[in-house]
This record gives C-alpha cells, sequence and structure tokens, in this order.
C-alpha cells in the first residue's frame, strides 16, 4: 500500500486514514468474514461500559431515508470481558486499535481507565455522550463544563494515548420551547388586553376570523394610544408563532415523506409543500366552512393531543429517558422540581383544561 496514505493522527500511526467508528464493527471478528480487516488504517471497538450492559428494548436499527437511526443503548459485555476475551486478538492485527470507552457516571470513567491502565492499546476514544445517571441523565458532552470536567479528570490518570469523540446533539429543547411560550402568551396577552377590549368598543364581531387579524384590526391599532407599540409586539409575536408552527408541520410531513419515497428530491419536495399551504392558506379566508373545522381542531384535538403528551411525558415515559431527552444540550439541566411540578401540577391542569375544552365548548 502506498506510503502516501500514512497518517499520524493523535500520536498513533495509521498506515492509512480508514477507521470504522465504533459500534458497526464489533471488535472486528464479523467483517473478517468478508474482507481482510487489517487493509483498514484503524478499528474503533464497541462502545465498552465498566459493567455489562443488556441495551435497550425495541428497534435497535432503522433505515431511514437519509441514513440509519440507531438506538443501540451501548449493549457491551464489559471492560474486564472485553480485556479476558478480545483485547489480545485486537492487539495482534496489523491496525491501529481503538478502544471505545463510556460510562453513566464520573466513578465509571475513571474505574475503566484504571482497568485499561493494564493492558497495551493504541488509542483510547472516550464516548462522552452517554446519560450521567447522576446528574438528571443529561450526557457528559452536551455541555462545555461537564465535558471538559470529566476529560480533565480522565487525562489525569489515563496511560493510553486519549481521543474525545464529541456529542453532536446540542439543541436545548426546553429552552426552545420557552421561547416558543414566551411569543405565544405575549400574543394571547395583547389579544385579551388591547384587541378584544378595542373590537367590543368599536362593535366588532371578535369571532370574525382572519379579516379581523389582518384588516380590522391594523386600523383600530392605528387610532388608539401606543397602538403601534401594541402592533409591533403582536405582529412579531404572530410571526415567531407562525414561523414555528410551519416548522413543525412541514418536518413531520417532510420527513416522512423522505422515508416512503426516499428518490424524493428534499428541497423539491419542501417547495411543494410550501406551494399547496400557501395555496390553501390563501382560499382559506372565503371559505366559511373553515370555521367549524377550526373549532374541532381547536376545542377536541389541540387539547387532547395536549393532555395525552402531558401524561405520556409524566407518566408513562421512563423518569430517566425524558430527563434525558429535556436536558439534552440544556445550558441549566432541568431537575427533580422540574419533573414534579411536570408531573403533579402541569398534568392535572392539561386534565382540567381539556375537560374545560371538551364541555364548554372553549377553543384553545
Ligand atoms: C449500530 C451503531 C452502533 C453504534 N455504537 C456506538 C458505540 O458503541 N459507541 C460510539 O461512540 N459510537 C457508536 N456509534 C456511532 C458511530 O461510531 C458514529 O459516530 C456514527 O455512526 C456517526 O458517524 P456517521 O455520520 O459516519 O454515520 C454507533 C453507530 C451505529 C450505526
Amino acid at each position: 500500500m502506498s506510503k502516501r496514505l500514512e497518517t499520524v493522527f493523535a500520536g498513533a500511526a495509521f498506515k492509512n486514514p480508514v477507521a470504522l467508528a465504533s459500534g458497526t464493527c464489533g471488535f472486528g471478528r464479523e467483517f473478517n468474514e468478508y474482507f481482510d480487516i487489517q487493509k483498514l488504517g484503524g478499528l474503533c471497538s464497541k462502545g465498552l461500559t465498566l459493567h455489562p450492559c443488556l441495551g435497550n428494548d425495541g428497534i435497535r436499527v432503522w433505515e431511514t431515508a437519509s441514513g440509519v437511526m440507531n438506538s443501540v443503548g451501548m449493549e457491551n459485555p464489559g471492560i474486564q470481558h472485553f480485556i479476558d476475551c478480545d483485547l489480545e486478538r485486537m492487539n495482534a492485527l496489523d491496525l491501529v486499535n481503538i478502544v471505545n470507552m463510556g460510562g453513566h457516571s464520573e466513578e465509571d470513567y475513571l474505574e475503566g481507565v484504571e482497568l485499561l491502565n493494564q493492558h497495551p492499546l493504541d488509542l483510547l476514544e472516550l464516548n462522552i455522550s452517554c446519560p450521567n445517571t447522576k446528574a438528571g441523565c443529561m450526557s457528559f458532552g452536551l455541555k462545555a463544563e461537564v465535558a471538559r470536567d470529566i476529560v480533565k479528570k480522565v487525562r489525569a490518570i489515563c496511560k493510553h494515548k486519549l481521543v474525545v469523540k464529541l456529542s453532536p446533539n446540542a439543541e436545548d429543547v426546553v429552552a426552545l420551547a420557552k421561547q416558543t411560550a414566551l411569543f405565544d402568551t405575549v400574543a394571547a396577552l395583547v389579544a385579551a388586553l388591547v384587541i378584544i377590549p378595542a373590537c367590543f368598543a368599536y362593535g366588532l364581531d371578535v369571532g370574525s376570523g382572519p379579516s379581523l387579524l389582518f384588516v380590522t384590526l391594523p386600523h383600530i391599532l392605528q387610532d388608539i394610544p401606543l397602538g403601534r407599540l401594541f402592533a409591533v409586539i403582536l405582529y412579531t409575536a404572530m410571526v415567531f408563532a407562525g414561523v414555528s408552527s410551519l416548522q413543525n408541520m412541514f418536518e413531520a410531513v417532510g420527513e416522512s415523506l423522505l422515508h416512503r419515497f426516499p428518490k424524493l428530491n428534499r428541497k423539491a419536495m419542501l417547495a411543494l409543500l410550501c406551494v399547496i399551504c400557501l395555496g390553501i392558506g390563501l382560499n382559506m379566508e372565503p371559505i366559511f366552512k373553515w370555521g367549524p373545522w377550526m373549532d374541532i381542531v381547536s376545542i377536541y384535538i389541540i387539547p387532547i393531543g395536549a393532555t395525552l403528551g402531558a401524561l405520556s411525558w409524566f407518566w408513562i415515559m421512563k423518569r430517566d429517558e425524558l430527563m434525558e431527552e429535556i436536558n439534552r444540550g440544556a445550558k441549566k439541566p432541568s431537575g427533580p422540581v422540574w419533573y414534579n411540578v411536570g408531573r403533579f401540577f402541569y398534568v392535572p391542569c392539561a386534565i382540567i383544561l381539556c375537560c374545560v375544552a371538551l364541555f364548554l365548548k372553549v377553543a384553545f
């Protein structure tokens, strides 16, 4: 093989820069049946934890339109078993032997490193995407300070060359939800405090549909004190609320279309969805039959859906799984107070409001 492909990475000499990623090749046994894995530059072991781990229940690998989703859940035989049964064979291969190690607590990582310190290997890859069960199940790799802390402690005792596998997930679900709630609430407050009283004062019908918002209100707002300020607040909140709703709607429909018709072009499909929605939207205002349909959505579907969602989050989903999802990418991880408020306050409120909607026919 050409010497031009030789690569030194993190102090390890690879004969070429091709390595199989952790979890995609087990411990290198199975792939040998298909090709000589020693042609590779490196091989990264399945992620190992201090104790054996059975992994997740249910479907673990799912092919999608644009790749593969996996939810293996760190199934592995544990570090000691790997040392006893696989390490020597992997070390004997003519390639860089990378051992991937994760943990569910700081102690797990440190004890795991101590064990691996006693044996030769080429590179230790630290997997910091695992949930920290002692800190609300937030992954170590999602917050810079937490990641820095665990890497610093591991590096202090690690005798091997060390690389860190960073986590690509960094969205802050709770912060995004708070922003959406803020804009929605601002829009609702402006409507309640300014628009509805103004409608009564001007003798207008508060349920007159889109024309109220886009034709009548601009006129009213011009006449009332601070009207322009209210207009800016209201319409900014409406734009943000509208864009985030569209994003939600397109995301789910688009992803399922791409899954069903993998040959569809993503941009063309999105453009088509935009045209369809715009076409429907422009024609909605003159169609008087929409009113009752929209009432069914806002009186029945939204409250029932929101209540089922609340129940499944706080009473059906496992607490650890919920906290992991919620804290992914969060600057400030939510803890037991958030969980208990959700379980014992938010869920009952959702049920009460759902009953109000259903029995009093109030739209939400
Ligand atoms: C079935 C499967 C199992 C995986 N298991 C692990 C693992 O145990 N440890 C780890 O750090 N990454 C694991 N990964 C992540 C891969 O190592 C890799 O980072 C990921 O597939 C992203 O690379 P890609 O964008 O080239 O697919 C796994 C991926 C797959 C598909």
